[in-house]
């Protein structure tokens, strides 16, 4: 009789983990204070009585130490903005990590700049600084560091490079919300940070996006792109920059108001039930919470990393041992499968994709994307087992449960060859 689940045997666990999007009376309640108030778009800032949205932005900004919250429709779109309102634009280099969601490179190509990707650090998974000096050319403009999973990037060494390089520093904090570096929060570390509220994102509104800053010029430049082009209090009808709406809804900005509420406990929690977690994994040989370097003094949680080693484990491939936990009733997945210059954009194209920026006259240069190697990159791809979020809001004896399902699954390994 097989033993793993996988094979016939019993699951470790038949309950489902803490359930995400998380709500309450809280998230109904404001919604419906916007449905009756009639003011369900937040384009009127300044307005008496301020919009939902407004106040998000502030209490958001406030609480990762900046001066402005720019709330727009998604995380995608915040770094667009952002780069924009930074004056990156064609024929510019902006650096990028090999390992992100396609959304950060996305933004870079359209604000027609040529995104130039480079490796990361095994033991943070962040972008590693080394890389991006050697990346820096006469035409680099910016930097966007990743904060993976909820790491924060060596941004000492970020800051001081693209200070000596006169570089703009926009920081995708996607994964990060509420993360303290050194003792600083994200707000006040880099030129501007952007945060998503996607579903799955450690705070939500189903989709969402928002840029910090303290640089006042910077945030009235992101209100414009934000919205229409237009100046803040000036005339509906008057567009000074390119106009296109990325504006919030006042529904979202009432969810994200109550989601707001409970997230510094939630967040807590995460960054506590990580440690226990990692205890439970000290005897498990093979199987390790990323690292880090010791800088993350909070960590955003958005995902929490493992670090297979298939020799550990009789030689079970990561895909196989993620799909017996999946089996065993453990939520986890392999997250990001390939460095981004894998993907069939690049591949499928000679020379990536047909026209600006790749071949813009203003950039004057042709880089291929497609054949470009990051080792290290592939490696955590390979090895990387993730753990979503929510996980780590479920009781201690929940988490015991992944414990108890990769000890079943080392035991056990046999079965899987
Ligand atoms: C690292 C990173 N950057 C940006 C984004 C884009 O956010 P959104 O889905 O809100 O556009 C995501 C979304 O998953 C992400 O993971």
């Amino acid at each position: 009789m097989a033993e793993l689940a996988i094979k016939g045997g019993n699951k470790v666990r038949t309950k489902d983990f803490f359930a995400w999007p998380d709500y309450d009376q809280r998230e109904l309640k404001y919604v419906e204070e916007v449905i009756k108030s009639r003011t369900w778009f937040a384009g009127m800032r300044g307005a008496d009585p301020g919009t939902k949205t407004e106040e998000f932005e502030k209490k958001f900004a406030q609480y990762h130490d900046a001066g402005y919250g720019i709330a727009c429709a998604n995380g995608s779109v915040a770094i667009e903005i952002a780069l924009r309102a930074a004056g990156v634009g064609a024929g510019d280099e902006v650096i990028v990590p090999a390992l992100t969601f396609i959304a950060t490179l996305g933004a870079v190509l359209q604000v027609n700049a040529i995104p130039i990707l480079v490796d990361t650090i095994y033991d943070t998974q962040c972008i590693d600084p080394d890389e991006i000096e050697k990346a820096i050319t006469s035409k680099t403009k910016a930097i966007i560091p990743v904060h993976y999973g909820g790491f924060v990037c060596d941004m000492d060494r970020i800051i001081e490079i693209a200070q000596r390089h006169d570089l703009i520093v926009v920081a995708d904090a996607a994964h990060a919300h509420g993360a303290v570096y050194k003792g600083k929060k994200l707000g006040s570390i880099s030129d501007a940070a952007t945060f998503s509220f996607q579903e799955s994102k450690t705070m939500t509104a189903g989709e969402g996006g928002i840029i910090i800053t303290n640089d006042n010029e910077l945030a009235e430049k992101c209100i414009q792109y934000r919205s229409c082009g237009r100046h803040e209090g000036e005339s509906w009808y008057i567009h000074y920059v390119l106009p296109i709406n990325y504006r919030l809804a006042e529904i979202q900005s009432a969810v994200l108001l109550a989601q707001f509420e409970r997230f510094d406990e939630q967040l807590k929690r995460k960054n506590e039930n990580a440690h226990y977690l990692a205890e439970r994994f000290k005897d498990t040989d093979g199987i390790n919470p990323v690292p880090g370097d010791g800088n993350t003094d909070v960590n955003g949680y958005y995902l929490y990393l493992l670090q297979y080693d298939k020799a550990k484990f009789a030689g079970v491939s990561r895909d196989k041992f993620v799909e017996a936990l999946n089996a065993e009733g453990i939520a986890c997945h392999i997250g990001y499968p390939w460095p981004l210059s894998k993907n069939p954009m690049f591949q499928q194209v000679e020379e990536g994709p047909r026209g600006c920026p790749f071949t813009c006259p203003y950039y004057g240069r042709q880089i291929s994307i497609k054949d470009q190697k990051f080792p290290v990159t592939e490696k955590i791809c390979s090895e990387t087992v993730v753990i979503p979020h929510q996980v780590l809001l479920s009781p201690r004896s929940d988490l015991d449960d992944i414990a108890a399902a990769i000890t079943k699954i080392k035991k056990n390994a046999s079965e899987l060859l």
